[in-house]
């Protein structure tokens, strides 16, 4: 698979058969007529066209761990979902039971090239760009347990619903010795605030459902088979607002920290591909490996 090309935009590059549509993305035609098949795929995307409201599912079992495809997918997922002006709400949420996403795949991390690990993070900002800067309501139905990345993506909808019980959330890649890049940092402060995400980055510290609650980072608790209803009943009130006004509103309270990654995405993926490549950080996640294995058997 050819790594994807600066500045096109990546439906466009599926389209054209620059970088693999994978799953549920399939082009009938250059460039921009794609269509998805709900059910199937590692991002499925079914589109309500009554309602305007889409619904986005990580479906990568046994946990949703975000490699270099389903993030690929999903940046094309959402850059579609942005350009369908039927839509008008965005759901992501986990066709998997138990758990929102694990967060970013530490197999594209550990023994990877170089090459490999700047196209992995290219995927990933552009992915967070588009959850992050959607004109669409995004709402997060967070049905498991949402580590790291999971919190990431959770975070960067517009609104938070999460299943009461065992599941928990945060970011705490710190604990595996890697660092939260500047830009979850940055959704984490719009979030929760200062002295909280001090604290909450430092430890690496996870959060249970009402932990969360109260900290902010997410904004409504309900039993596990209430959070679909919930985040239905809550787009009802978002959808109430004129678009326009909306959308304006919500570019200006997001645009500084989505031009801050913008101004630096080379910088950035370079940054991870060094960090990650460093013997330390490797036998880190070598060893973290290891002991989800033992684990495992
Ligand atoms: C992060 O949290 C998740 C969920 O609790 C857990 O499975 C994972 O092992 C944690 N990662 C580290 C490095 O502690």
């Amino acid at each position: 698979m050819a790594a994807p090309v600066r500045g096109m935009s990546l439906l466009r590059q599926a389209c054209l058969g620059l970088v693999r549509p994978t799953g549920a993305q399939v082009c009938t035609q250059v460039p921009y007529r794609c269509y998805s098949t709900p059910g199937v795929g590692q991002v499925q995307v079914d589109m309500n066209s009554e309602t305007g409201v889409a619904t986005v599912r990580l479906n990568r079992p046994p946990v949703n761990s975000l490699n270099l495809d389903v993030l690929t997918e999903l940046g094309i997922a959402l850059e579609k979902l942005d350009a369908d002006r039927t839509c008008r709400a965005m759901v992501l949420a986990s066709a998997v039971p138990g758990i929102f996403s694990a967060g970013l795949d530490i197999l594209e991390m550990y023994q990877s090239t170089p090459e490999r690990c700047v196209a992995f993070w290219r995927a990933l900002q552009d992915a967070w760009l588009g959850l992050y800067g959607s004109r669409l309501v995004t709402m997060a139905a967070i049905e498991g347990h949402s580590p790291a990345g999971g919190c990431l993506l959770a975070m960067s909808c517009d609104y938070r619903v999460m299943a009461d019980g065992k599941f928990q959330i945060g970011l705490n890649e710190t604990r595996l010795g890697i660092v939260a890049p500047f830009w979850f940092e940055d959704v984490m402060l719009n979030t929760i605030g200062h002295r909280e995400t001090e604290k909450a980055l430092q430890l690496g510290a996870m959060y249970s459902a009402q932990q969360a609650l109260s900290i902010g980072l997410v904004d409504k608790v309900v039993p596990l088979a209430e959070v679909m209803p919930t985040v239905q009943g809550e787009l009802k009130n978002w959808l109430q607002i004129p678009d326009a006004a909306r959308v304006i509103t919500k570019t200006s309270m997001r645009k500084q920290v989505l031009d801050r990654l913008r101004s630096q995405k080379e910088k950035d993926a370079q940054f991870f591909a060094d960090f990650i490549g460093r013997d330390s950080v490797q036998r880190s996640l070598g060893a973290y490996i290891a002991s989800l294995q033992k684990r495992k058997s």
